[in-house]
């Protein structure tokens, strides 16, 4: 865990000094650091060396001029368009140069951008623990270092103080949720998740967990969830935590439901063989829920929430669900199974159920649903559906601050008839290839029950292939959902 202080520049005993360098060059660090280096961010500025564009950075090792051995000049763009977004990439960039060294980072605040500086410490914070993400756990020997402190350079203020500590508490969360997702699936099964979250129940005094197995899933009724853990020995899980802080307002439950698929094959519909690795990936929802109540729990938000992940493996096996099939959800609703494949919103029917007959009001779920939704929006956004807009907004919004990006899509009941069955109440997908997020939207709507729902499909930035560009680097699981889901806990409570 790396510690975040704040304190003046010259009292921090650093291994290396970053500042954001903003076009034109200019403001408070730079000009400081300027002066002190004689010149030398204009002269490599002028060389072409140092750009000061977004992502961009340059490592300068130093002899005596400043109280660090070594400075870091990361690029955050136009200086008017310098935003959170900017500066998270400044601090990952960072956090990448500095990959061999380790040690103290002190950070360097700029009053002349048009972020406060309590927001900038946040997000240079922020973004150096994202950037510092390894996801080579599983090598003999990980060589990247992350850095173990992190001083931001002001004078004490108790705004920056709160501001870089939630921050950092985010930001270690997303990183802990990386690695649920980044785990192989030989590791994390449904059975091992429930200990994690056991683990991290453990963690909080206000925060408990429930781990509800197949005899109990059977007594529920919770025919959607246990027919797609049945092709696998790793038994499905209802993996529940509660969060109930005293203080909270009591007319607010948040209920939080994340799709768990600890590995992803297709099940009898199976999948083709190319890529199929990142469905390790198909636990991200669960992954970004259960880090995310974690965090309400450290952040000591005062708002009730009770998460469910709805976990298993989706194999092909001889006892495995069919095509065919047709299932009984925990809220007596029949589902033919076209598609074993199309498992995420049978897992996620029985999970809404749950969490709504334990008193949710506020719904969200958060899932790697739909493999369109990904060629639709890419790596960065995930979409939303919503029966009330009220509450999707308030959703948009907490992505748009916390940089977990969410885009409003539609939700229709003329969707409904492509998922109509000539058999049972409604079938898990449908020939038609259009639409295959809002069909499945459609059909998760059977299940939201009464009061505000949202759900969230996040198969695009959940898991990257490949580095983001920005301030997610590496291949692997980004955490999304995490802060989502802490700075929601701020807008609602
Ligand atoms: N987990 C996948 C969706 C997915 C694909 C997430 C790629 C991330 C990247 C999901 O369970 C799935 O297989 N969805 C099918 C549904 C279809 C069979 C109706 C899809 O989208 O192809
Ligand atoms: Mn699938
Ligand atoms: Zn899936």
């Amino acid at each position: 865990m790396t510690k975040v202080e704040i304190a003046l520049p010259g009292q921090a005993d650093a291994d290396a000094v970053a500042l954001p360098v903003a076009q034109p060059l200019g403001g408070d660090g730079a000009t400081i650091v300027e002066e002190k280096l004689g010149g030398r961010l204009a002269k490599l500025l002028e060389s072409g060396e140092l750009r000061g564009e977004r992502g961009d950075t340059v490592l300068l090792h130093l002899n005596g001029e400043l109280e660090a051995p070594r400075l870091v000049a990361a690029g955050v763009g136009k200086r008017e368009e310098v935003d959170a977004d900017a500066l998270r990439t400044a601090g990952a960039t960072t956090a990448q140069a500095l990959a061999r060294v380790g040690g103290t980072l002190v950070w360097l605040l700029d009053e002349s951008l048009p972020v406060a500086l309590p927001a900038q410490a946040a997000a240079l914070v922020e973004g150096t623990i994202l950037g510092a993400y390894s996801p080579g756990r599983w090598k003999a020997k990980d060589e990247a270092r992350a850095p173990e402190r992190i001083v931001v350079g002001h004078g004490s203020d108790p705004e920056i103080q709160a501001a870089v500590e939630r921050a950092a508490i985010v930001a270690e969360r997303a990183n802990r949720a990386r690695d649920l997702s980044n785990m192989p699936p030989n590791e994390l099964t449904p059975h091992t998740l429930g200990e994690k979250a056991q683990e991290l129940a453990r963690e909080h005094e206000h925060l408990k967990c429930e781990v509800l197995a197949t005899k109990v899933l059977d007594e529920l009724g919770m025919g959607a969830l246990t027919a797609v853990g049945r092709g696998s020995r790793n038994e499905p899980r209802l993996i529940v935590l509660r969060y109930d802080p005293p203080g909270a307002r009591d007319d607010i439950q948040l209920g939080l439901v994340g799709k768990s698929i600890t590995f992803d094959a297709g099940g009898i519909s199976i999948k083709p063989s190319g890529g199929m690795q990142d469905m390790k990936g198909d636990m991200a929802g669960g992954a970004g829920t259960l880090h995310g109540i974690g965090a309400l729990a450290a952040l000591g938000a005062p708002v009730r929430a009770i998460a469910a992940l709805a976990a298993a493996e989706n194999l092909p096996g001889g006892d495995a669900f069919r095509p065919g099939d047709i299932l009984r959800a925990a809220n007596g609703k029949t589902i033919e199974v076209i598609n074993t494949d199309a498992e995420g919103r049978l897992v996620l029917a029985d999970a809404l159920w749950y969490v709504r007959r334990e008193g949710a009001t506020h719904v969200l779920d958060l899932a790697t649903l739909t493999g369109a939704m990904e060629l639709a929006l890419g790596d960065l956004y995930a979409g939303a559906f919503a029966n009330d807009e009220q509450w999707r907004d308030l959703i948009v919004e907490a992505g748009r601050r916390s940089g977990d990006l969410v885009w409003p899509l539609p939700l229709h009941p003329r969707y409904r008839r492509y998922i109509d069955s000539a058999f049972a109440d409604m079938k898990n997908g449908s020939t038609l290839r259009q639409g295959s997020p809002a069909l499945a939207a459609e059909f998760l709507h059977e299940f939201a029950g009464d009061g505000p729902w949202c759900h969230v499909d996040m198969a695009g930035p959940a898991f990257l292939e490949r580095s983001r560009g920005d301030y997610l680097r590496v291949p692997g699981g980004t955490g999304y959902g995490v802060r989502l889901i802490a700075e929601l806990g701020r807008l609602v409570a």
